[in-house]
């Protein structure tokens, strides 16, 4: 299995976006790019044309949580400005999130969902297969720079049995609050996807940071093949 690491860009220096995301590059597997809409959660953030410049410029993935209402909406438009994957909300998803899920793919993007903190695994699980990711926030939605929700590792150890008994092969993202210690919990409770804002961006030495987490993520990719 693969360990990744998705640095978040929202606790990105915007003036040096471009700049910022090269020092992490080297020890990343995506870039996540939190879409905030001010009304699935209180702030606004990043759009298309945002991603269209990432775009140009970095040759990685690049993940869209879309943290929005009527995520369906959006999903073109990602798909336009060069996204790789979508990830909207399960709470955002309405009554089935299955025809989202097609619409990703028909403009031939990954797709996932994410369920916040309070959401109870069992309300995804009957959509894990049709998933690339699934993202277990582990901070309510909408900001960077919270702290970490322990009480999600018991979702995660949960995911993880899920999968591997059904032979699941999605990823177990999580998000929010992650750094060396945090993110080591979620990987020892069966996360293989480390989302993190401030604990790289917010880092004095973002490439040492980025890094740092790349070889704990390593460490679990070696051992656990
Ligand atoms: C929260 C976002 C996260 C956030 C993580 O709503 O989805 O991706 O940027 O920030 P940190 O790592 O600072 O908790
Ligand atoms: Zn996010």
């Amino acid at each position: 299995m693969r360990y990744k690491l998705a640095p978040s860009i929202l606790s990105a220096d915007f003036m040096r976006l471009g700049e910022e995301i090269a020092a992490v590059a080297p020890y990343s597997d995506v870039i996540h790019i939190d879409v905030m809409d001010g009304h699935f959660v209180p702030p606004i953030t990043i759009g298309p044309v945002v991603v269209k410049s990432i775009r140009d410029g970095v040759d990685l993935p690049l993940e869209c949580h879309l943290m929005v209402d009527e995520p369906e909406r959006q999903i073109e438009q990602f798909a336009e400005a060069g996204g790789s994957s979508v990830v909207w909300h399960l709470e955002a998803s309405g009554d089935d999130p299955r025809p989202i899920l097609e619409r990703a793919r028909a403009f031939g993007l990954g797709a996932g969902l994410a369920i916040n903190p309070e959401t109870p695994f069992d309300d995804v699980a009957v959509y894990a297969e049709h998933l690339d990711t699934l993202i277990c926030m582990t901070v309510t939605p909408g900001w960077a720079g919270q702290a970490f929700r322990s009480d999600v590792l018991v979702k995660l150890e949960l995911a993880r049995g899920f999968f591997e008994t059904r032979g699941i092969a999605a990823d177990i993202a999580v998000d929010g609050g992650v750094n060396m210690d945090t993110g080591r919990r979620c990987l020892d409770a069966g996360a293989n996807v480390l989302g993190a804002a401030t604990s790289i961006f917010g880092a004095s030495d973002t490439a040492a940071a980025a890094k740092a987490l790349r070889a704990m993520l390593d460490e679990f990719e070696g051992v656990g093949g």
